[in-house]
């Protein structure tokens, strides 16, 4: 059981040098553990190319240590400064219409730009060589997250001659010379005459007349997704050899456009940025009265879903199982559509939920509100004026809390709901229906099985060994090679796979025989449809598919029928599969039943109720405005309720 703490981003280089004393003495005070600096400050590091200023930074360090906090070093490869992009031009990423995306905000870099990633390494080299052994750099953080502002995917120049560097690489013949032929028989060229002489006659996936060649684009995410991670490693490799602190990279809330369980293999911390109410709002998945009823709560999953995914993650790093948040929302923020004030006791729920979910540290974004520039309507724990905000009165309740409070033990949970970046590549290339998602598909499983009451782990697609849990679901995992089908199979414990699970070989063609072609299960899908908005096909014991769903042909047990005869869940042995999109009563009502045949406690909570088991406690939160009694508790209105196991 490790201790929890908490801690804030402070930007030194935004304040003057007379208040970092005092500031420093204050987070102190307040309680908080961490500080994370210097991810955005590299003008002020090097105004001008081999012009080093550090001695402001040592200062800021010194005197944030001094008065007992731990720095988060971040490096500032997020925001290159104007002569680095003066000096590279072409560094910049350009956008699927072929634009520059320009200088004057932020992560404005194209990940394959070798001479913008040779700038980035030098300037933290500079940084690990001077800071790797300050005692008070405990962490560091690399850049700021990645593929925020959607910037993963670049049609530069720079990506462009990578691309294809890659694609040599990948399909091989004889090393990197690569083999053209095997590519387009992979992809399928003979399709539309698309067959290319040379791997230097491929272009990006933009800009053609019609959609490209799915294959096409689904090689393109992966590489760009391996762009990201080579990047980070270069840094993680630098920081290394001059630093045994931890290494975290601080990923945003629902980007999936790159595997963050590859770049998480690298690092020791996961960590993400929390901020419910802009994720809310800005989402268009949920309908307005959810919106309208969670506006200054955010969405009672949504969190828990990123917190077990980022744990997930953190199992992937090298110290297994290490995760934080390491920004969290502590009043209204300045990016979303609309920017409510959460609801007094909000910022505390949001704190306790993820250490209910196993966080060694949240820290708040941003100590004080900056009065200037891009962010001055996000609030911060103060005031641009340095008097306390409300966000500040509910980090000193966590924090004397933490005081007090027993120690949250981490447990394995019962429920493996596994989680594919390469699938949600997948998806994003073929969805077939407007709006499909496979986030949106597994968050939707994530939110019946939470709402059944169960504490759940988000497993990634590399897992092989399921012992320890009692329920397994893989929803639209688009490409399962056979050895994730050997050891689903071994495991023998109830597995729910579809709709889509297994519908592609790796190269994004339908395989032949059909899906899911896994042994097993005498089922075979022989045609899928998308269904529009108010086109529901109904289930006659509850619930409907909506969106999509496949036809299937099956000598197995058809558990359920759809009202228009087509099966709808069907099972052979310990393998269900479901043939369609359930909507939250079907999935609630067919998920209950299967875990309960599991041997699962579950409950029907009320909307905005949650509970999460720990080792030796059961944590409820009530993200509602009104109390809510469950099995013999009453739950007040926005509470968090612990209870001994
Ligand atoms: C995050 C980002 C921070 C800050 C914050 C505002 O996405 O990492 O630098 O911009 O959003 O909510």
């Amino acid at each position: 059981m490790s201790a929890r703490t908490l801690g804030v981003c402070y930007y030194p280089e935004h304040w003057p040098r007379t208040v970092w004393q005092q500031d420093a003495q204050r987070m102190a005070e307040a309680g908080l553990t961490w500080v994370r600096i210097g991810e955005f400050a590299w003008s002020r590091l090097e105004p001008s190319q081999g012009d080093y200023r550090f001695e402001w930074l040592d200062e800021a360090i010194e005197v944030l240590g001094n008065a007992g906090l731990r720095v988060v070093l971040g490096t500032p490869t997020a925001t290159p400064p104007r002569w680095i992009v003066d000096k590279h031009p072409d560094m910049l990423a350009r956008d699927a219409q072929g634009h520059p995306r320009g200088f004057g905000s932020r992560r404005h870099y194209c990940f394959s730009h070798e001479g913008y990633k040779a700038e980035a390494v030098r300037i933290t080299r500079k940084l690990a060589q001077r800071y790797g052994k300050n005692p008070h750099v405990a962490a560091w953080q690399t850049d700021n997250e990645y593929g925020c502002h959607a910037t993963t995917i670049s049609y530069s120049d720079a990506a462009r001659s990578a691309f294809q560097g890659w694609l040599r690489a990948r399909y091989g013949g004889d090393g990197n010379a690569g083999d053209i032929g095997a590519l387009n028989a992979a992809w399928g060229n003979v399709f539309w005459s698309m067959e290319y002489d040379d791997f230097d006659q491929i272009d990006l996936p933009n800009l053609t007349v019609t959609e490209p060649n799915p294959a096409h684009s689904l090689a393109f995410r992966r590489f760009s997704s391996d762009q990201v991670v080579a990047f980070n490693r270069a840094q993680v490799d630098i920081i290394r050899t001059h630093s045994d602190a931890p290494i975290a990279h601080n990923y945003m809330g629902k980007i999936t456009d790159f595997d963050h369980f590859a770049v998480g293999a690298d690092l020791d911390i996961a960590s993400w940025d929390a901020y419910p109410l802009g994720f809310l709002d800005e989402s268009t998945s949920f309908d307005l009265a959810h919106k309208e009823k969670f506006s200054r709560q955010g969405d009672p999953d949504f969190q828990a879903f990123h917190h077990d995914l980022y744990r997930a993650v953190g199992q992937a790093g090298t110290a297994g199982g290490r995760w934080w948040v390491m920004e969290q929302q502590p009043g209204p923020v300045n990016w979303a559509p609309h920017n409510p004030a959460p609801l007094d006791g909000m910022v505390r729920l949001w704190t306790w939920e993820a250490f209910a979910h196993g966080a060694e540290a949240v820290c708040y974004f941003r100590w004080r509100q900056a009065p200037f520039a891009q962010e001055q309507m996000h609030a911060g724990l103060l005031r641009p004026d340095s008097a306390d905000a409300a966000g500040m009165v509910e980090a000193r309740a966590v924090a004397a809390e933490l005081r007090e409070a027993p120690a949250v033990a981490p447990v394995q949970s019962p429920v493996a709901l596994m989680f594919d970046y390469d699938a949600d590549f997948a998806w994003k290339v073929q969805p077939h229906g407007h709006g499909l998602s496979y986030f949106e598909l597994v968050f939707a499983t994530y939110r019946a099985l939470r709402s059944l009451g169960l504490s759940v782990d988000i497993v990634p697609p590399n897992l092989r060994d399921f012992t320890g849990y009692a329920v397994l679901l893989m929803p639209g995992v688009m490409h399962v090679p056979d050895t994730l089908k050997h050891a689903v199979n071994a495991a023998q414990i109830p597995v729910v796979l579809g709709p889509r699970t297994a519908a592609r070989d790796s190269e994004m063609s339908i395989p032949v025989p059909l899906p899911p072609a896994w042994d097993g299960l005498d089922m075979t899908v022989t045609a899928v449809e998308s269904l529009a908005p108010g086109t529901p096909v109904p289930l006659p014991a509850g619930g409907a598919f909506t969106g999509y769903r496949e036809r299937v042909e099956t000598c197995a047990e058809v558990v359920e029928t759809c009202a228009d005869g087509w099966p709808a869940w069907v099972r052979d042995g310990h393998l269900s599969y479901l043939t369609g999109w359930g909507d939250a009563p079907a999935l609630q009502r067919i998920l209950g039943l299967i875990c309960a045949q599991a041997g699962l406690e579950t409950a029907a909570l009320p909307d905005g109720v949650r509970r999460r088991d720990t080792g030796h406690e059961r944590f409820w939160f009530n993200y509602d405005t009104v109390a809510h009694e469950v099995a013999g508790s009453v739950l007040p209105p926005i509470s968090v309720t612990r209870a001994a196991l």
